[in-house]
Formats: C-alpha cells, structure tokens, sequence
C-alpha cells in the first residue's frame, strides 16, 4: 500500500447531534492525530452554528460527500439513515466510519455491506466498546484457550437507566419508524457486538422483550434472551432501560473457571483442575477443583470513541488494521433482531435469522404505529437508496 504517512485525512461529520458534535469537539482538540475536519452536515442548519465559519456547511448529505472537501466522514445521524447515508458514501469513493448500530435491521445490513466494493475504501464502525481494556484482556484469554471450552455466559446488563424526558427529547427515539426499536437498537448494540466478539454467534434465540414497560414508548425497554451456542454452552443477556441503579456484570464460565467483568475489574476464579476432568475422576461426592482468585490488572477504560476515529485515521493513511470493521456490525443488528423477532412471534429463532422475514415483521409494526409520526417529526429514511424494504 502506498505510505501516506505524512497526509491528514479530511474529515467530514454527518449529524452534529450529541454524538457527532462529541466526535467534532475531540477532533478539535487534536485529540485525534493527523486528521482535520473541513465539512459538517445536519439537516438542522441550527446545529451547525457552534461550528462558526471554521467549516464548509451542507444540509444535505449527498452534496457534502460530491463537494471534493473531504476524504472520509463520520456518520452520525439517527439510525435509518445510516444505510442510505453509508451506502452514498462508499458509492461516492469516501472511507467511511459508521456509528452504531450499522442498520436497524439485518437486511439493510447486508445492503450496505454490499455497497462496500472497493477494498481500498475503508468502512468501520462506532464500536467503541472494543477498545475497552478488560473486554480486550477477557477476548485474549478466550482465544488463547486459557479458560478452556466456554459452558455458559451471562451478561445483565441494566444500568442503561434512561428518564422519560430522555425519549421525549428526541423526535426520533423510541419508535419504530424513528429509531426502529428501544434498549436493543440505541443502548445495546455495544454489548451485542461485544458478545458476537468474545463468544461468537449463537446457533438460537429466545427472547422475551416488553415494550414500553418502565416508559411510555412503542418499542422495548426491557430484554431478557435465552442463547444457544454449537458448542452446547449456554448464554443469558438481560438488560432495560428502567431499572436503577442497575448492574453491569458480565460472567463468563469455562473448563478452567469463572471470569467476571464487573466494575472496571476482571476476576478469574480459576479451577486448578479442569472442572469436566475433575467432575468424571475425582471418587468424592462432594469434591470440587480447588481455585486461585487471579485479578487481573487492566489500568483505564480505553480510548474508546477517539481510539476507533485514530484507528479509522490510520488505516486510511497507512493500512492500520481495524478494530470494528463494519461488516461485523451485522452481527449485533442481527442479534437483537433476533432476540424482538423471538419475542414478537413467540417463539426461538434458529440463527442465521432471516432477513427478509424481521423487515416484514419490523414493517408492520411500522405501519401499526399509533404514534403520531407528525408530533414526533419522523423523518423517513431515503427509499431510494434503501430498496423496498422500507417505502413506508
Ligand atoms: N458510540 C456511542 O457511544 C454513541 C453514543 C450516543 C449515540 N450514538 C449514536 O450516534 C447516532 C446519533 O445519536 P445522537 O444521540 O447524537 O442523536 P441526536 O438526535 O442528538 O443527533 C442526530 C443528529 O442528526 C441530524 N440528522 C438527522 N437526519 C440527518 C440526515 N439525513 N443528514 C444529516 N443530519 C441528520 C439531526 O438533526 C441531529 O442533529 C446514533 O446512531 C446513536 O446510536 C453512539
């Protein structure tokens, strides 16, 4: 690859809401080595008048990505607009970094994936979670064997604690048109990503997940999934947005023990003795694998979002490999598909989910909504560049 080690990358941000205006603050203070911003676009002219007249302006997505003033953009607008934005982006030649989710749903997924045709094009996503040290430590035991055959996992994940005034502040929140679902599509694709990450896909799903059930919203605020792996291990993922103080513990148990995240802290309680071995030797009743409590030092939480946007960076300018490419965010958009589809039809849902059938489904809630789209100000997503999936 050619070095163009010494060049910056011309950034662009696409949605100057909460996320996108944190991204510009921390390219602005140079938190973010060799980059530059010269573009911004909201489709709210209002939302660009912090920015002065430090960048070239757009209301319109396309026209920034035609304007020749930027190599890349950041996209972080609402949800469904991330495959319309994204797909123009990579058919416009531009690298591409995507905010979580990728899509709302599997199909527009697999869409956007297949816009990405130029391998010199890079395309990641807003995982920042990946680069948060005790995941990294926890992935490198897993895959380098050390806890052994993984048996089962748990991960309650509940202290996304979210008011009432948080879903009524944003028009887009919390409806199927607007957001395209609750806790599973805004809070939790990082902890599904992460799941996918560490343990790999389930091989099935069951799910139940409320709607509405601690705020008034249409989509879910509270998820408790059933997953199978095809190794025969087990996993449970809790999580809500209405539960506080909450909990954030993810326990991971193997042939050689049990490991806990659990407030900034790992902690392996590690079988001396492989439990499976020990289980089908050992002549007494009662016995069980004597265990060393090893905690595990991992001393801050990360770079998180500026270290993917370096990373992004990087890779434009010198081929750095990717921490979250954004083909593997199809992965947790189709996990918590799976987990609403599950619950929606009541039934478990054997992995690959299909796509085709969960854009129906997502659809007709859709088209059943009862929230008024005018008060919400539901902007739909572009259909022309979306397919038929979604000419609601
Ligand atoms: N990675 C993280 O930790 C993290 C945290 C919060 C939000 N997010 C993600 O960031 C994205 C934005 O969330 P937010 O909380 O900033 O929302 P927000 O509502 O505060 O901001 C969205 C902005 O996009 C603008 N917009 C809407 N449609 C647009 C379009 N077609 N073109 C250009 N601008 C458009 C809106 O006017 C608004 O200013 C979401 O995908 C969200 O899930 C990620």
């Amino acid at each position: 690859m050619e070095n163009k080690m010494n060049k910056e990358v011309r950034l662009g941000i696409i949605g100057l809401g909460g996320m996108g205006s944190e991204h510009l603050r921390n390219i602005e203070a140079g938190k973010v080595a060799k980059a530059r911003v010269t573009a911004v676009c909201d489709v709210l002219p209002e939302k660009m008048e912090k920015c002065g007249d430090k960048y070239i302006k757009f209301t319109d997505s396309a026209k920034l990505l035609r304007s020749g003033e930027v190599d890349a953009v950041i996209i972080a607008t609402p949800h469904y607009d991330h495959t319309a934005i994204g797909i123009d982006s990579l058919k416009c030649g531009i690298h591409t970094l995507v905010e979580k989710p990728i899509s709302v749903h599997k199909k527009d997924a697999e869409k956007l994936i297949a816009a990405h045709t130029d391998p010199k094009i890079v395309f990641s996503a807003m995982f920042n979670q990946r680069t948060t040290p005790q995941y990294i430590k926890l992935r490198e035991i897993i895959s380098g064997g050390m806890l052994g055959e993984i048996t089962r996992v748990n991960w309650i994940i509940t202290n996304w604690f979210r008011t009432q005034a948080y879903y009524d502040g944003g028009t887009w929140r919390a409806t199927w048109a607007g957001e395209g679902g609750g806790v599973l599509l805004n809070q939790c694709p990082h902890n599904l990503d992460l799941m996918q990450w560490l343990f790999g896909m389930p091989s099935s799903v069951t799910a139940v997940c409320s709607l509405g059930k601690h705020h008034d919203i249409e989509v879910e605020d509270d998820v408790t999934a059933f997953l199978e792996y095809p190794n025969g291990a087990t996993g449970v993922f809790i999580t809500t947005t209405g539960e506080a103080p909450g909990t954030n513990r993810l326990e991971v148990c193997g042939e050689y023990g049990k490991i806990v995240v659990e407030d900034g802290k790992v902690t392996w309680t590690r079988n001396t003795v492989g439990q499976q071995q020990f289980l089908r030797t050992s002549s007494q009743g009662f016995a069980r694998p004597d265990t060393w409590t090893i905690d595990i030092p991992c001393p801050n939480n990360g770079p998180q979002h500026i270290g993917i946007i370096q990373n992004f960076v990087n890779a434009i300018l010198n081929g750095e490999k990717l921490i979250a490419p954004a083909e593997e965010g199809i992965k947790s958009v189709e996990l918590g598909n799976a987990m609403l589809y599950s619950s929606l039809k009541k039934k478990t849902v054997e992995m690959p989910l299909d796509s085709s059938a969960y854009a129906t489904v997502l659809k007709k809630l859709i088209n059943d909504s009862k929230v008024d789209k005018k008060k919400k100000q539901i902007k739909t997503a572009d259909a022309a560049n979306m397919g038929d999936s979604f000419k609601y």
